[in-house]
């Protein structure tokens, strides 16, 4: 079986490589990234050893390379990571997202519809589902909640998601998706709430926290949510969605306040800033179909998941430090 993985280079994608590339030996798997600031070589570049993974640099919003590259490779599956993944950047610079989040998965989809894939996985977000309130703690997302969405981001995914279906149900395209909550864990570009807190916090510069942090996020760890991707795609039915969460609901200033404790850090580096525009309150996901239908579950609980992130940063300072000087974006020439 021959699976493209595109966008591997970003945190997510790179941690499934590491999984699958591994575990399943028998297999051939092909990254395709763009590597744009978001997609870091040296997240994968440990991987060039194995015999049964490659990596191709390209676009996937560039119609002829993308049909090349399905010509020359002839993939079973194709599970689209890809994207422009940065609330904050979404609002500044809508049209990047939906260039990349809806005309990118477009582009795979009519290329696996061109090549006969036989399965199309579409890595989504729970924030397709908008927000909840935060005194509503009954409320949780399920496959059934209406879409409904509040940035350029999650618009861009949720048009991407209504595209998927459409392709399944007006072509045939076997598709299923998934949808999460936040991850954390090794490999997140320091532009995201964790790895900018530690990264921070190891220079003692003051943590930005928006608002009062009173925005609750549903924290999982990116292992179990591969595991989650991996499990659907093997066995998931095809025109069906599942939500993967990691049923550990944090307030974003108790996690700040977490990462700090264990580096030992005073609370004193903390500085509320101004809110996000359209800042959603709360996610809260219902894991229940994935659970019940393909037995996933959770490897990880959050006070030991969240320690070995922490520790993984502080032990991989020059990780942080090549993005920091800008070398990361070289890392692939060398
Ligand atoms: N991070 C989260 O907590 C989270 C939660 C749920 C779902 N998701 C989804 O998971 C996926 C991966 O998220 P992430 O956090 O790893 O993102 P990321 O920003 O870390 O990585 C995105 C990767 O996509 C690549 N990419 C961007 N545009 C491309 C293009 N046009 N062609 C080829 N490659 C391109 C980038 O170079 C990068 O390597 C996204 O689809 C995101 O919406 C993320």
């Amino acid at each position: 079986m021959k699976t493209l993985v595109t966008g591997g280079a970003g945190f997510i994608g790179s941690n499934y490589l590491h999984y699958v590339v591994e575990k399943y030996k028998d297999e051939e798997f092909v990254c395709l990234d763009k590597l744009t600031y978001a997609g870091n070589y040296n997240n994968i570049k440990d991987l060039e050893k194995n015999k049964n993974y490659k990596f191709v640099l390209g676009d996937i919003c560039d119609r002829d390379f993308v049909y090349k590259l399905f010509d020359n490779e002839k993939f079973d599956v194709v599970i689209n990571f890809a994207a422009e993944s940065h609330v904050d950047n979404s609002i500044k610079n809508p049209e990047l997202f939906l260039r990349t989040n809806i005309i990118g998965t477009e582009v795979l989809m009519d290329a696996c519809l061109k090549y006969n894939v036989e399965r199309f996985h579409q890595v989504s977000t729970d924030e397709v589902y908008g927000d909840l309130p935060l005194d509503r703690l009954d409320l949780l997302f399920s496959e059934s909640t209406p879409i409904r969405t509040s940035s350029p981001y999650s618009t861009s995914k949720a048009s991407a998601d209504l595209l998927v279906m459409a392709y399944h149900r007006t072509y045939g395209l076997p598709v299923t998706i998934s949808r999460c909550s936040n991850n954390y864990g090794p490999y997140q570009f320091p532009e995201k709430l964790i790895p900018v807190v530690i990264s921070k916090a190891l220079n003692d510069d003051k943590v930005p926290v928006y608002g009062k942090g009173e925005n609750v996020r549903d924290w999982i760890h990116v292992h179990d949510h591969n595991v989650g991707v991996d499990l659907i795609v093997r066995k998931g039915k095809i025109g069906e969605v599942y939500n993967l969460g990691g049923h550990c609901e944090k307030t974003n200033i108790e996690m700040v306040k977490t990462i700090l404790k264990h580096m030992n850090k005073s609370f004193e580096l903390i500085e509320f800033v101004e809110d996000r525009k359209g800042h959603d309150l709360r996610y809260a996901i219902d894991s229940t179909k994935v659970e019940k239908e393909l037995g996933w579950s959770r490897l990880y609980n959050f006070e030991d998941g969240i320690k070995e992130t922490i520790d993984w940063y502080l032990n991989n300072q020059d990780w942080i430090d090549n993005i920091k000087s800008g070398d990361y974006r070289k890392a692939y020439n060398k």
